[in-house]
C-alpha cells in the first residue's frame, strides 16, 4: 500500500511509523519544514524534541528511507497512493466548538491536487482527526465539488493514549472504520491486515457517522468516569473519617461492570482531548436540542479538580501560599509524554501565582522546553516567577511545600529526597498520590495532603483528622 499520512503530530507520526515497520509505503506530509527536516534526520533527540513517545524514535530509525519518507510537498506525494490519512489538529473554539479551519484549509488544498492527478487508482480518504460528527461526509462534498476522480472516504478515529502511543498503535483494543462501500473497507483491511480476524482486538466495519459518534461517546464516557471518582469517590475519602480511598476503589472496582482505569482519584484529567472532545459533543448535541447537564458537570468537575487541592491546602491545612517557594513536579498532563495541552499543572501554577508565591520551581523529566512556551512572560508576567529545574531535588531546594502533579514513576521514591532537601514545616501536596510511604513522613514530622484523603498534620498521632466534621 502507498499511504499518505498528512499532519505529523503525535497522532500522525506514531500511526505512519508503525504502518511503515508493517512494511507499508508511507509518505508523512506536514507544512512544517523544521519538523519535516528533523524527523528525515532519524536521530532520537530530533524526533523526540517534538514527539517524545516510548518506542518511536527506534521505529523511525529503522525504516527510514526504506518504508518511511517525510515531506513539505503533498503534490510530489499524491500520486498513487492508496489511502490518505487525515491527522491534523482540530483544537477548541472558545464556544467549544471545533476549530476546523486548519481541517479546511487542508481539505481543499489536497482535494485540488487530487483533482489534477494523472493516476486514476482509487484513494481512499481518512479521517484520524477527531472531528464533529458528519464531517467526513462534509469531506466527501468538497472532494465530489472539485471533481476528484475515484475516491472513497472514511471515518478511522484515533484512541491512543499519550505515553503508551506506539504499544496501543501495534495492538490497539479495537479498530473503527466507517465508510460507505466494500472497495474502502476492503482497502483499509489491507492497511490493518494485522488486525483483522484478530483473537483480542475488535475490528469494526460501520457507517462514517457511527466512527465518529464512537470517538466522541468513548471519550466523554472516560472523562465522566474520571470525574464520577474525583467528585464523588474522593469527596468521599476526603471527608468521612476512616475511609481509605484505595479500599473504596478496590471494592467497587471488584464488580466485573465496572472498570479500574479512571478510578484513580487525581487532580484532575489533562491532555490534549477529554476537555476538548467533551466540550466539543455538548456543543454538538446543544444544537440537536439535547439537554447535556449531565457532560457539562463532567467537564467542570474535572476543571475544578484541577485547583481543589490549593484551595485545601489554605482551607483544610491553613497553609499560607504568600510570598513562598512552591515546587511543582510533573508538568505534562502526565507521564512518559512532553504534551503539556490542557495539563493540570497549568491551572496549579495559575492559581498558585494567584495565591502570591514567590517562587515556582517546576520539574518535569520530559516536557521542560514545552512548558517554558505555556508559561512564557509575554502571555502572564507572573510566569516569570518559575524556576525549570532539572531534578526533583533541585525543585525541592528551598521550597516550602511541594505539589505534585502528575504520575512520572520517578515521584514514587521522593520520601527520601524530601527528607534530605527541605526544612520543617513542610507540607506535600500529593495530587497523584504518589507517595506509598507518606504515614513515615507524617511520622518525621511533614504536613501531608492528598486527594482522596483528608489532610494529616506531621507528628498527628495515628488517624487524627482534626478538621472532620463527624457524622
Ligand atoms: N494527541 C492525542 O492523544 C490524540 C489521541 C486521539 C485523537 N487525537 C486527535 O488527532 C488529531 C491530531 O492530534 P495531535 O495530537 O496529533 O495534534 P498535533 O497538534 O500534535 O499534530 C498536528 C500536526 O499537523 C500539522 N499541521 C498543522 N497544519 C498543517 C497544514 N496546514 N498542513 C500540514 N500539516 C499541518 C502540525 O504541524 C502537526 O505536526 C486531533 O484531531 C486530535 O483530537 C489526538
Amino acid at each position: 500500500m502507498k499511504i499518505i499520512v498528512v499532519g505529523t503530530g503525535y497522532v500522525g507520526l506514531v500511526h505512519a511509523a508503525v504502518c511503515s515497520e508493517y512494511g507499508h509505503e508511507v509518505y508523512a506530509y506536514d507544512n512544517d519544514l523544521e519538523k519535516v527536516n528533523a524527523f528525515s534526520t532519524g536521530k532520537a533527540e530530533n524526533i523526540e524534541s517534538y514527539v517524545n513517545e516510548p518506542g518511536l524514535s527506534n521505529i523511525i530509525r529503522e525504516t527510514l528511507g526504506r518504508y518511511l519518507f517525510f515531506s513539505t510537498y503533498f503534490e510530489s506525494i499524491a500520486e498513487g497512493s492508496d489511502v490518505i490519512f487525515l491527522c491534523l489538529p482540530t483544537p477548541p473554539n472558545l464556544d467549544g466548538s471545533t476549530d476546523l479551519s486548519i481541517y479546511n484549509t487542508v481539505v481543499e488544498l489536497m482535494a485540488q491536487i487530487l483533482a489534477r492527478r494523472r493516476d486514476k487508482r482509487r484513494v481512499v480518504i481518512v479521517n484520524k482527526s477527531t472531528v464533529p460528527i458528519g464531517t467526513t461526509r462534509h469531506l466527501q462534498r468538497i472532494l465530489s465539488q472539485h471533481k476528484v476522480p475515484n475516491f472513497g472516504i472514511a471515518s478511522n478515529p484515533e484512541f491512543l493514549a499519550e505515553g503508551t502511543a506506539v504499544d496501543q498503535a501495534r495492538r490497539p483494543d479495537r479498530v473503527v472504520v466507517g465508510c460507505d462501500y466494500e472497495e474502502d473497507f476492503k482497502n483499509l483491511r489491507r492497511v490493518y491486515s494485522q488486525f483483522v480476524n484478530h483473537v483480542r482486538i475488535k475490528y469494526i466495519e460501520t457507517t462514517p457517522e457511527t466512527a465518529e459518534s464512537i470517538k466522541y461517546v468513548a471519550n466523554t464516557m472516560l472523562l465522566t468516569y474520571i470525574s464520577f471518582w474525583n467528585g464523588v469517590g474522593a469527596k468521599i475519602g476526603e471527608r468521612i473519617s476512616n475511609v481509605k480511598i484505595d479500599d473504596l476503589r478496590i471494592g467497587v472496582t471488584a464488580d466485573e461492570r465496572i472498570s479500574t482505569w479512571g478510578s484513580f482519584v487525581s487532580n484532575g484529567a489533562g491532555g490534549s482531548c477529554f476537555g476538548k472532545d467533551i466540550r466539543s459533543l455538548i456543543y454538538q448535541l446543544r444544537r440537536l436540542d439535547v439537554n447535556t447537564k449531565m457532560l457539562e458537570a463532567s467537564y467542570e468537575v474535572n476543571e475544578y479538580q484541577k485547583i481543589y487541592l490549593v484551595e485545601r491546602a489554605i482551607t483544610e491545612a491553613g497553609f499560607e501560599f504568600n510570598n513562598k517557594t512552591v515546587a511543582v513536579l510533573g508538568l505534562a498532563f502526565k507521564k512518559q509524554t512532553n504534551d503539556m495541552r490542557d495539563a493540570s499543572s497549568i491551572r496549579v501554577i495559575e492559581s498558585l501565582l494567584g495565591k502570591g508565591v514567590a517562587k515556582i520551581n517546576a520539574y518535569d523529566p520530559l516536557a521542560i522546553e514545552a512548558a517554558k512556551s505555556v508559561f512564557s512572560p509575554l502571555k502572564n508576567i507572573l510566569f516569570e516567577k518559575i524556576v525549570y529545574c532539572q531534578t526533583p531535588k533541585e525543585a525541592l531546594e528551598g521550597s516550602h511545600a511541594v505539589f505534585i502533579s502528575s504520575d512520572c514513576d520517578e515521584f514514587r521514591g521522593l520520601s527520601g529526597t524530601i527528607e534530605n532537601v527541605v526544612n520543617l514545616p513542610y507540607l506535600i501536596i500529593d495530587g497523584r498520590r504518589m507517595i506509598p510511604d507518606y504515614q513515615e513522613l507524617i511520622n518525621k514530622g511533614y504536613d501531608y495532603l492528598a486527594v482522596g484523603a483528608s489532610y494529616i498534620r506531621g507528628n498527628a498521632k495515628g488517624e487524627e483528622r482534626p478538621h472532620l466534621k463527624v457524622l
